[in-house]
């Protein structure tokens, strides 16, 4: 039952704190500058004093951390984290993305923790693969989008260009907010068409962006001594604009049908301030979050949020698991007695982590919308709820039906137990899905192909285990629910070849081909086949 002794000045207090704080991710193509962005925001958050930082951290991971040694032979960002820090008398929490696509699981569950995103475009190249798949995830949970089109220091495609691609392929309404005068050596700066100014470009990796210079109003003679060649045509352009474009719509914006454009270069600090400012100002504060028996209100006094991530390794010293935990309500203190509803248990938090810039500290306080790390011992998997007092599931935080299969067995036959603990473990990390069919063969399955490669070198590095992986002719899987026990038995005696049980125990079938698949599902109509399935929900009913 809800908790009912929530007293109005608790409840006010919470709000405001709940007011006070937004939580993002930005979402893009590899290389389009979501570090860069990232790192700028930082900047002016105060978070951190030097450009470099971000890239600095990542080179000293690369330096200390075994299995992230994958990540720099190949220039990618693996692991995704999650920094907070203070701008505007705002509490924000960024939440950094894997960016490559054999990791899109991962960044699925990152997105269903937070209440917007801020998405980047290369100019040069517009909208690419890895953004319409990600946005296709936020456009699920209606998310509202923030859009910062990036690298106009370089020769790019026309602004237009840019917006009706965006809009074509994205199906998303674009408001320009600013829109840039010239490109790469010709980039004068962005013309702020809300408050009627221009913001003159200035080039400069290491500014913090605060010695911007403004010119007012677009008859502003200024701008004709300045951009004699370019002014008129830039006038005629914004006034066309101004008619043609949508004006910003906050209602469309939050409803996940609008978004707002900026555009800038990242790598001059240019621009980035105005994404900053649409965060704080138009971004929403933490939402309702729905659970299996009802919504959850942020400023509810009883404390709730779920797991949507678990990393290895943080701190190489330690070899310490820690879990990511999107508080949904009410306020973590140190010490906070919850009830974890899938081990059926009490579950103390003595001491979560506050995760800054290049630091993670003791965390004192948070509230909804904040992101806490919880020491991890094996009692939590993603997609686990934590509350005070009552009974909740939060829902919304899927694992996938892998398409890609490898089965392990240890080199050496007497390291089977270590190879088992590993990919259990791995597997409630989400780093793998792993099956064990009716012979008690290991089947790992992912999404995309380095999630294997991860695995092997974790489970070697981490485990000892050096594991054979063999391929396996599996098409894709599919969890099953039965209408009754015995059409289950019968399933279970005909099918057993191709059935076998992921970590929590629940059943999968497993086809080594579409045809295949269908044809089952010809045959066993009443039984459901599920390609998504809920942590922590055993599918038992069709
Ligand atoms: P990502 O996280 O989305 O993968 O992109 P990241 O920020 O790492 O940026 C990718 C490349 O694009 C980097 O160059 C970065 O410097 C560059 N970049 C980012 N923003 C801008 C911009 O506004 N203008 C220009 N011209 N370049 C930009 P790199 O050569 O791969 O790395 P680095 O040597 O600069 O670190």
């Amino acid at each position: 039952m809800p908790d009912t002794s929530n007293q109005p000045e608790i409840m006010q207090r919470l709000a405001k704190k709940v007011a006070e704080r937004r939580t993002f991710a930005i979402i893009s193509h590899p290389d389009a500058g979501k570090t860069t962005l990232t790192e700028k925001l930082l900047l002016y958050g105060g978070a951190i004093q030097e450009a470099g930082a971000v890239k600095a951290r990542r080179a000293t991971r690369h330096a200390t951390s075994d299995w992230l040694e994958i990540e720099k032979q190949r220039g990618i960002s693996v692991s995704s984290s999650v920094m907070q820090f203070e701008y505007a008398d705002t509490t924000i929490n960024l939440l950094d993305t894997p960016g490559h696509e054999d990791f899109s699981e991962d960044t699925y569950r990152v997105l269903t923790a937070v209440d917007a995103a801020v998405m980047v475009i290369d100019a040069a190249k517009g909208v690419e693969a890895q953004t319409i798949k990600l946005l296709a995830v936020c456009r699920l949970r209606n998310t509202p989008i923030i859009t910062f089109v990036n690298k106009f220091d370089r020769e790019v495609r026309g602004p237009l260009d840019i917006l009706q691609e965006v809009e074509e392929t994205l199906k998303i309404d674009c408001a320009p907010v600013t829109w840039p005068i010239g490109m790469g050596k010709s980039f004068r700066g962005v013309y702020d068409l809300q408050r009627d100014h221009l913001v003159k470009f200035t080039s400069g990796k290491e500014k913090q962006g605060t010695d911007q210079q403004v010119i007012e109003g677009l008859d502003n003679p200024l701008l004709d001594t300045l951009y004699p060649d370019e002014i008129e045509t830039f006038r005629e352009e914004v006034e066309l604009l101004r008619e043609a474009s949508d004006p910003f719509d906050l209602e469309m914006f939050l409803a996940g049908m609008q978004t707002p454009v900026f555009f800038g270069s990242g790598i001059n600090n240019f621009g980035v301030q105005e994404v900053l400012d649409a965060l704080v100002g138009w971004a929403p504060q933490p939402q309702l979050r729905a659970a299996l028996s009802r919504e959850v209100a942020p400023a509810e006094k009883p404390f709730s949020g779920f797991v949507f991530k678990i990393q290895a390794n943080m701190d190489p010293k330690h070899r310490d698991r820690i879990a990511f935990f999107r508080i949904c309500s009410g306020e973590y203190k140190p010490g906070i007695k919850t009830r974890h509803l899938r081990l059926d248990r009490e579950l103390r938090i003595g001491n979560a982590l506050t995760f800054m810039a290049n630091t993670r500290v003791a965390s004192e306080e948070a509230y909804a919308g904040d992101i806490i790390g919880i020491h991890n011992h094996g009692q939590l998997q993603i997609g686990d709820t934590l509350s005070e007092g009552e009974n909740l599931t939060f829902t919304g935080i899927p694992y996938f039906a892998p398409e890609l299969f490898l089965a392990a067995r240890p080199e050496d036959p007497f390291k089977a137990k270590q190879l088992a603990k590993g990919l259990k473990q791995l597997g409630e990390e989400g780093a793998v899905q792993v099956f064990t069919n009716d012979l008690g063969r290991m089947l790992l399955g992912a999404v995309g192909r380095l999630q294997f490669e991860i695995v092997a070198h974790r489970l070697s590095a981490e485990y000892g285990v050096e594991a054979k992986y063999e391929p396996v002719e599996i098409h894709t899987a599919r969890w099953l629910s039965f209408p009754d026990e015995i059409t289950r038995h019968d399933f279970q005696k005909r099918e057993l070849a191709s059935m076998a049980l992921d970590v929590d125990g629940n059943p999968v079938f497993l086809a080594n081909s579409k045809y295949k698949l269908s044809l089952t599902q010809e045959k066993w109509n009443t039984v459901g086949f599920h390609a998504t399935r809920e942590h922590g929900q055993v599918l038992s009913q069709g």
